[in-house]
């Protein structure tokens, strides 16, 4: 694939009204959400439960992409297409995880460093021949204020690991999607993320300029710049926008098509407040859409529970968390839609 392949690619998923679903949960994880509803983990209810939110009638019109796990993307959906094939069918764009998870990273307590780049030039071409367009590795810096992390260490051995990933996939014909990720579970205020997230996608993109990577040929996926979960005072909604949206300015140069934050654990009406109030301060230079795992999923996977009697309940409840995300994306959503009507929320999110 060309750099304008890639860059065209890049531009769809992000395209107006769009963003991209991250349904990449490794089996660890996917197994603790299912056990705490009593599901059973086995391989043919994780694709019994990626298939009922990829079969979800019409969210392509508000999804350009999702996010799959290795055993996802070998897996097929219910008319025999495989999984690619199936998403490609409606006009969606197959994605996949590289990245091998995090390990603590050797001699600094505390951090990790995300693996997975032994072997990558081969998967990645294994990948593209199954049909993926994009790919996503995900770094973690923890804050620890007590232990003055993060440290330096942490914060460039991930944004290299980042740029290493990011020059293979671009190589190779696939969009990184970059993911440096500052945790939010401390007791951290809401300028300490800010320093830390502006430390981290400063050195981020230093190392993106040293391997050489086409900026208009990949996608940032940042944490949006909040107070700890932990931190007795938690900022408002409009503090998190402007802050959020000052640190991206200080980092992102606009030639990056698009960003699209990951949830990070917030609940999914706060993520969808924080996306929107973003989206109505611009234009910006670049397009701010989502790209969430569990503020799309966790309401669906509650209503699935496993019962095939559920899934047409599921499917409703993902169709109106997708359409409020894209409202957000939009710049057009209201706390009040969170009550709405779900196929008039997802009729007016579909015109847009
Ligand atoms: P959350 O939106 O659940 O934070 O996850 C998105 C993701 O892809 C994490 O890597």
């Amino acid at each position: 694939m060309s750099m304008s392949d890639l860059a065209a690619v890049a531009k769809a998923m992000v395209a107006d009204g769009k963003g991209i679903l991250a349904a990449d949960e490794s089996g660890a994880t996917i197994g603790k959400r299912f056990a705490a509803l009593d599901i059973e983990s086995t391989e043919e209810n994780r694709r019994l439960y990626r298939t009922t939110l990829l079969g979800t009638p019409g969210i392509e019109e508000v999804v350009s992409g999702v996010i799959l796990y290795d055993e996802t993307i070998r897996q097929k959906a219910d008319d025999g297409s495989t999984i690619p094939e199936f998403l490609i069918g409606k006009g969606i764009l197959p994605g996949i995880k590289v990245d091998t998870g995090s390990k603590p990273l050797p001699l600094c307590p505390g951090e990790q460093v995300t693996e997975g780049l032994d072997g990558l030039r081969e998967r990645i071409a294994e990948y593209v021949a199954m049909g993926a367009k994009f790919a996503k590795w995900r770094a973690v810096i923890v804050i620890d204020e007590a232990n003055g992390l993060p440290s330096d260490t942490a914060i460039r051995c991930n944004a290299h690991a980042l740029a290493r990933y990011g020059a293979l996939c671009q190589e190779g014909g696939l969009v990184p999607i970059i993911e440096p990720e500052v945790l939010m579970d401390g007791d951290n205020d809401i300028d300490t993320c800010y320093d830390v997230t502006l430390r981290t996608q400063r050195r981020v993109f230093w190392e993106l300029a040293q391997l050489r990577i086409e900026l208009g040929g990949m996608i940032l996926k940042p944490n949006m710049v909040v107070s700890g979960k932990k931190c007795a005072t938690q900022a408002s909604p409009e503090e998190v926008a402007e802050k959020t949206l000052r640190c991206l300015y200080h980092s992102v140069p606009p030639a990056v098509p698009g960003i699209a934050f990951l949830s990070v654990g917030q609940p999914a009406d706060v993520a969808t407040l924080h996306l929107d109030l973003m989206n109505k301060l611009g234009p910006h230079p670049w397009q701010l859409t989502f790209s969430y795992g569990r503020a799309l999923q966790d309401e669906a996977l509650r209503t699935w529970r496993g019962a095939p009697d559920n899934v047409a309940e599921a499917q409703k409840v993902f169709t109106h968390r997708a359409a409020l995300a894209g409202a957000a994306r939009s710049a057009t959503y209201d706390p009040s839609l969170e009550s709405g009507d779900l196929a008039l929320v997802a009729a007016t999110a579909t015109q847009d």
